[in-house]
């Protein structure tokens, strides 16, 4: 039999992998990264030198505060109203924290767990339970441990659920989901939630009398590309308040804003908050509460995700993440790009085409790209892959047992 091994070992049996100094000091570094307990792992310089520290062997993602911040402060000084973070698109306890800190205050939650988990971090934060189809307990712990009192609903079977399980409370504020195109955005939202027009229209009308307020929402899609697109919508929701005969006290934009990635540089947010606010007003949605509840453009640029190249087989670059893992958005279904960039060895993109093989087993599991990097990549290079601040950390599964990663917050000195 041939011995494979590494390390000299003596026997195909005994397999001793090497230890060497600093190996063991990098492992043991990623360690304390995962079990700090009180706030996150910060580190001072630039991704080159935190992975040369860190030698990341699991997906480590690297959060820059200052972007998120920045991305805080453009909703909370440039929209009309109040903006909510949609947590489902990283619900890092840093993350969420760190947006409360730079000043969010109202959070969009989809789940009973992320209603726990905002109560926990922001305990004076307030809460919007935004799923339209929502688990009778999940209403009630809301309502009743957590003080949520703001629901969506896009049928009257949903509302008479929240009624029933809020023992029928005179302080509920009901918000009705529209649903619209999603012709503008890259992944469109309306295929499973919100009603038509003339049944928005209807669902309002009921939710009057019975609620404190009622209000109008709608998602145009994630990465909307057109600021239009929101009052195109918005311009629906007139129509449904008008034929309900209701005044309404609450309108609700969704998420949608878009941010860079290769090849789709959007308009700034300030041009979908001024086309926003214009028809508002156009709509005579002036005198209401006015919100938006943004995922993707409050966290996905702060983030990069470092995995590793496992092994090389010819343009196909096998990294030890995937679609099961953080990278759900560029396989198949989406076939989306991000941008790419090898860690350490020297500056630029690089001009080579790669697609990539997740880790697990399952043929699934792959990603077309391209994604460009230097010609000679290869097994143990570290690539930086850009826009992973959302939706990749709260998507990660198990599968295989490939389900773990670490998460460190980057001060950038330059
Ligand atoms: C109800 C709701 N609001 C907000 C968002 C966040 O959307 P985006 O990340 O496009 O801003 C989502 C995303 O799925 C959603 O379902």
């Amino acid at each position: 039999m041939t011995n494979l091994g590494r390390g000299g070992q003596s026997s195909p049996h005994t397999y001793s992998y090497p230890q060497t100094r600093q190996g063991r000091r990098a492992s043991d570094k990623l360690a304390l990264v995962k079990n700090k307990p009180s706030g996150p792992y910060v580190f001072e310089g630039d991704i080159d030198g935190l992975v040369a520290e860190l030698q990341p062997t699991i997906p480590l993602y690297v959060i820059r505060p200052d972007i998120l911040a920045r991305q805080a402060q453009a909703f909370v000084q440039g929209f009309c109203g109040t903006t909510m973070y949609a947590v489902k698109v990283n619900p890092d306890k840093h993350v969420v924290q760190a947006l409360y800190k730079a000043g969010i205050r109202a959070f969009d939650v989809a789940s009973i767990e992320e209603v726990r988990l905002v109560r926990r971090l922001a305990p004076k934060g307030a809460m919007y339970f935004m799923h339209p189809v929502k688990a009778r307990e999940a209403i009630a712990e809301a309502y009743f441990m957590h003080g949520v009192r703001n629901f969506v609903l896009d049928t009257k079977d949903e509302l008479h659920k929240i009624l029933q399980e809020t023992a029928y409370a005179p302080d509920l504020t009901l918000i009705v989901r529209l649903a619209v195109k999603g012709e503008d955005a890259i992944f469109a939202l309306s295929d499973k939630f919100g009603a038509g027009v003339q049944d928005v229209a209807d669902l309002l009308a009921m939710a009057r009398p019975v609620a404190a307020k009622i209000g109008v929402t709608f998602h145009v899609g994630s990465q909307c590309m057109d600021p239009a697109a929101y009052r195109r919508a918005l311009q629906m929701a007139q129509e449904a308040v008008h034929l309900s005969g209701v005044k309404i006290d609450v309108v609700d934009v969704g998420g949608g804003f878009p941010v860079s990635y290769p090849d789709m540089e959007p308009v700034s947010l300030q041009t979908y908050f001024t086309e926003i606010e214009r028809a508002l007003n156009a709509c005579g949605f002036a005198g209401c509460e006015h919100f938006c509840e943004p995922g993707r453009a409050l966290v996905a640029e702060a983030g990069s995700m470092v995995a590793r190249v496992e092994l090389r087989k010819g343009n196909m670059l096998y990294l030890n993440d995937g679609t099961y893992g953080g990278l759900f958005d560029a396989g198949k279904q989406f076939n989306f790009r991000f941008g790419t960039r090898r860690v350490g060895k020297e500056p630029g993109e690089g001009g080579t085409a790669f697609c990539f093989s997740g880790p697990t087993c399952d043929s699934v599991d792959m990603m077309k790209g391209p994604f460009m990097l230097p010609d000679d990549v290869n097994e143990g290079d570290w690539i930086e892959i850009k826009g992973m601040g959302a939706y990749s950390y709260s998507v990660r599964s198990n599968f295989n047992g490939f389900g773990r990663s670490a998460t460190v917050f980057l001060k950038e000195t330059k």
